[in-house]
């Protein structure tokens, strides 16, 4: 009888803890149910595979699309829902320096590739030609390919590698705002992104920035990591790049360039900067001296807004918006606040001409 009673209690018991288990496990559900619909309502997941194929040999211009520009300067948005976008993989003789050349891979013959500019909740077409095998004679043909950390995609279809002489096509959609890298994700990933396969995307609110501003620049800091031979051309080296020790780093792939050619603004502007440290290895401390920055919108994106920062930390592959006033006439040095990096180059010039604030 006892040990009646004992198995009956622990049936008992038993049937109470599976319908305890079934009730939360329902509750569960509902809730991630309600989490998704709140959560991830305005988000687009899914899109068509890529396709690939080889593809004749094309007299097309290397980029295509109004979305695209060159930084430091960079196009308002021009209104679409849906955009054309092509950025080829092109090699090309890079001049970084005086006197510094070396045989680069490029998106679009650029270093770094063209910015790409779009809205939350954009439906982007992309097209990439990997013309390696009718560019450079000095830099072999390479498979290559582009991983736009804007997107949320299936890497192993959108981002696989591109022979010389094909082209990929695919669709993404830009979900969340910010400032994004876009970069090549063939192996190795370090040494493509050395060879200079590196970029921006800016994908602004689907309503608007919650600020205006006068001036708008677009900054990519980035590392060189080059050996000269004894013929006196310069390499990429690997064994640098390993141990993140950088022949140079710069602002938009030339060191110092902004200290010989500076960004202009009238004083007392509103000057808005997307800032995107695609490394490949080192971090920056982005600062400009003479101000303080009204607005930090941690990758881009104004609701991870911080306010009155000295400078914003960019690991490899972060962004940030800055804003900022510079409110008397004057030239204000932009840093890395790493001053190691300054040596090698992260340094440039903003210069606030007469303006409503300018002083007398
Ligand atoms: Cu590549
Ligand atoms: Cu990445």
């Amino acid at each position: 009888m006892t040990h009646l009673n004992f198995r009956h209690i622990r049936t008992q018991a038993s049937l109470l803890v599976l319908a305890s288990a079934l009730g939360f496990a329902l509750y569960g559900c509902n809730l991630n149910a309600n989490a998704a619909k709140s959560n991830y309502e305005d988000l687009v997941f899914g899109s068509a595979k890529s396709t690939l194929s080889m593809t004749p040999p094309t007299t097309k211009a290397i980029i295509d699309g109004p979305s695209l520009s060159f930084a430091p300067n960079v196009k308002p948005l021009v209104p679409a829902r849906e955009r054309d976008v092509r950025i080829d993989c092109v090699h090309e003789e890079i001049k970084v320096d005086d006197g510094v050349s070396f045989a680069a891979w490029t998106f679009g013959g650029t270093l770094p590739g063209p910015v790409l500019r779009v809205k939350q909740g954009d439906l982007v077409h992309f097209t990439m030609t990997n013309r390696s095998d009718k560019t450079m004679a000095v830099s072999p043909p390479s498979p290559h390919s582009i991983d736009f950390h804007a997107a949320m995609v299936n890497p192993h279809d959108k981002y696989q590698e591109v022979l010389p002489g094909a082209t990929i096509k695919f669709d993404w959609t830009a979900n969340y705002p910010g400032v994004f890298m876009y970069h090549c994700g063939s192996p190795a990933i370090l040494q493509h992104m050395i060879y200079g396969m590196i970029g921006m995307t800016i994908v602004e609110p689907k309503n608007g920035y919650p600020t205006e501003v006068d001036k708008e620049f677009a900054i990519v800091q980035s590392e060189y990591y080059l050996t000269k031979l004894e013929d006196g051309t310069y390499v990429t080296d690997m064994v640098a790049a390993v141990d993140k020790n950088a022949t140079y780093v710069t602002f938009n792939g030339k060191p110092r360039q902004y200290v010989a050619n500076p960004l202009k603004v009238k004083a007392g502007d509103r000057v808005r900067m997307f800032v995107c440290n695609v490394g490949p290895c080192g971090t920056s401390s982005f600062h400009v001296v003479g101000t303080i920055f009204d607005r930090v919108w941690l990758d881009g994106n104004p609701q991870n807004e911080l306010r009155g920062m000295q400078t914003v930390l960019l690991g490899s592959s972060s962004g940030a918006i800055v804003e900022f006033v510079l409110p008397e006439e004057g030239t204000y040095p932009f840093v890395d606040h790493e001053f190691a990096d300054v040596e090698k180059g992260a340094v440039g010039l903003i210069v606030a001409e007469g303006g409503a604030l300018a002083s007398r």
